[in-house]
């Protein structure tokens, strides 16, 4: 018999981060398909909205405000979940952000922020739901990484390292959470438009909406392979140049970002991180970017 996959009817779907971007929709699509969905963000207010939103789909969702970066706090709130509205089946550990990491102006802060959040934070929720989920021999459960975890990116080493740890912590407990019937996966996603993103100035290549995120992720999760990486065109595109040596995988990213031609120094707009639409093509599905000014 094949690993675990949740469904609606077997209990309730927790989504971390849900106040907003892409666990916002995720959130709302799973409600749509008929989960409790079980909602945890710091934002109270804008949980409570969304909570308002769904009536009328045939699922709801439950505002269970939280910090994911206190370990005490949610392992009450699972507590607090399975108690009002049952047992979770399905949990998309998805809370994370984005502080920019230059080489030229490292802040230890910022990277204990990231790890907090998107390393800790995933971990917090983690070890409360393997023990339910044991108890009960069955559960799926998603982590929210991201593409910039194949491989080091400009900007990205604080971002980058805690998705790469995460991808390779997902991996590691496979071997064990399948044999407690628990499906892990792991959700890996291009640039997606976000508040994250929102604030990126810099051409995002093969950018798509949340609702397209969510769609890929939510089919994700009802096919149940262990990586849900998209838009899959760059998604392989970036796996294929993490398999070039060094030297040349260095040297094309230098070269598609135009990075090696820029200033150290906080990215100014005439500053601006560029890619040039022929290598934007080169990244994207549909060759479709968007530059924020
Ligand atoms: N957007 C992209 O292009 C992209 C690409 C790859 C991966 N991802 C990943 O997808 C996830 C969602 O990103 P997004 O773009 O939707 O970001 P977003 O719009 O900034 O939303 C982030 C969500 O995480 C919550 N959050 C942040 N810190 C938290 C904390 N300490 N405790 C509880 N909740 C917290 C935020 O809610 P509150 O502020 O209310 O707490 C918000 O609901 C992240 O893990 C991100 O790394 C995003």
């Amino acid at each position: 018999m094949g690993l675990y996959r949740a469904l609606p009817e077997d209990g309730v779907a927790w989504v971390t981060g849900a106040s907003k971007g892409i666990g916002r929709q995720v959130a709302l699509d799973l409600a749509r398909q008929g989960y409790t969905v079980a909602a945890t963000a710091r934002n109270a207010e804008r949980l409570a909205a969304l909570a308002d939103e769904v009536s009328g789909l045939k699922g709801r969702i439950v505002a269970f405000p939280g910090d994911v970066t206190d370990e005490k706090a949610m392992l009450e709130t699972v507590a607090a979940i399975e108690e009002r509205l049952g047992a979770v089946v399905l949990a998309v550990l998805n809370a994370g952000a984005y502080y920019p990491a230059r080489g030229d102006a490292l802040e230890v802060a910022n990277f204990v922020k990231t790890y907090q959040i998107n390393l800790f934070g995933v971990l917090h929720g983690l070890v409360p739901l393997i023990d339910r989920m044991r108890e009960r021999e069955r559960g799926q459960i998603a982590l929210m990484g991201s593409v910039s975890a194949y491989g080091g990116l400009p900007m990205a080493a604080a971002y980058g390292a805690s998705k790469a740890a995460l991808n390779n912590m997902a991996e590691a407990l496979k071997f064990d959470l399948d044999k407690m019937n628990i499906r892990l996966q792991v959700i890996n996603p291009g640039f997606v438009e976000t508040p994250l993103t929102n604030k990126n100035n810099f051409a995002m290549p093969a950018l798509i909406s949340v609702e397209k995120a969510s769609a890929r992720i939510v089919e994700g999760l009802r096919t149940g392979g262990f990586e849900v990486a998209f838009p899959r065109r760059f998604a392989w595109f970036l796996k294929f140049v993490n398999l070039f040596p060094h030297p040349a995988y260095f040297w094309f990213l230098n070269w598609a970002m135009g990075w090696r031609k820029r200033p150290l120094g906080p990215a100014r707009r005439s500053r601006k991180i560029s890619l040039t639409s022929k290598k934007i093509r080169l990244f994207s599905d549909k060759g479709r970017a968007k530059t924020k000014r």
